[in-house]
């Protein structure tokens, strides 16, 4: 079973941050996940929540401020002394980053209130396909199944996974109607049947958020694919 890590390493490191996907990188991850949105202006930002409010010493929504504004926060120094400056990232830098460290990245298209799904979509398809990172070190994900269907017309190169909380009754129908060649659930609410039936059907199943080594071991036992970490220290595969 894979690790990935969770918006960078985000028991580590401040999350979606440069320092994060270093993090991750120097404990041996190949994997990250981070969550983007579109700021006023249309750049491609990492940032998970709609407001840059937890997550930096700024204050406002990320769709109300522009690049300029967002590339002036310290998005580090809340989570500690020693990450203070951090720059809140483009998609374009951690990307070149990830390339250079041959790390592959799951961009998960974040869809907060106000969000257009094909204006994010575009813009994001639009710096990765910019990009030189192979498609096989790329997989988009999102909540909005209207963010996959535009990501499967504009980069249909690189996978996509749709992401649940629980299994919805015609996930099966959904994964197929969307391209998807994996299910993003929410480990908490899955079931060994489950995963079952969703391997059996030939899908990857990546599992969110596991900190828990005893809970990673039985997932790898369920047949998971891949599960997202925010600590991946305590689990050894094998
Ligand atoms: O992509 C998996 C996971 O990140 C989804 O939840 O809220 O942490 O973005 P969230
Ligand atoms: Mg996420």
């Amino acid at each position: 079973m894979k690790l990935c890590g969770h918006r960078g390493v985000a028991a580590l490191a401040p999350e979606n941050t440069l320092a994060g996907l270093r993090a991750a990188d120097a404990l041996g991850l190949k994997w990250v996940e981070i969550d983007v949105q579109l700021s006023r202006d249309d750049e491609v930002v990492l940032i998970h929540d709609a407001t840059v409010n937890r997550c930096s010493n700024g204050r406002g929504r990320v769709r109300e401020l522009t690049w300029p504004e967002l590339a002036r926060l310290d998005a580090g120094g809340w989570f500690g002394a020693e990450f203070a400056g951090e720059p809140l990232p483009r998609l374009a830098d951690y990307l070149s980053l990830a390339g250079t460290l041959g790390m592959s990245v799951n961009i998960e298209l974040k869809m907060n209130p106000g969000a257009d799904p094909e204006r994010l979509s575009r813009r994001v398809s639009k710096v990765v396909n910019e990009q030189l990172m192979p498609a096989g070190a790329l997989l988009f994900s999102s909540f909005a199944p209207a963010c996959l269907a535009h990501l499967r017309q504009l980069a249909p190169a690189i996978t996509r996974g749709l992401l649940v909380e629980r299994l919805p009754p015609d996930w099966h129908a959904q994964l197929l109607r969307l391209g998807c060649v994996a299910l993003h659930c929410n480990q908490r609410y899955l079931t060994q049947r489950q995963a079952r039936a969703v391997k059996a059907a030939g899908f990857l199943l990546h599992c969110y958020t596991v900190n828990d080594p005893d809970r990673m071991r039985t997932l790898d036992h369920w047949g998971v694919d891949m599960v997202f970490t925010d600590d991946p220290r305590g689990y050894h595969a094998g």
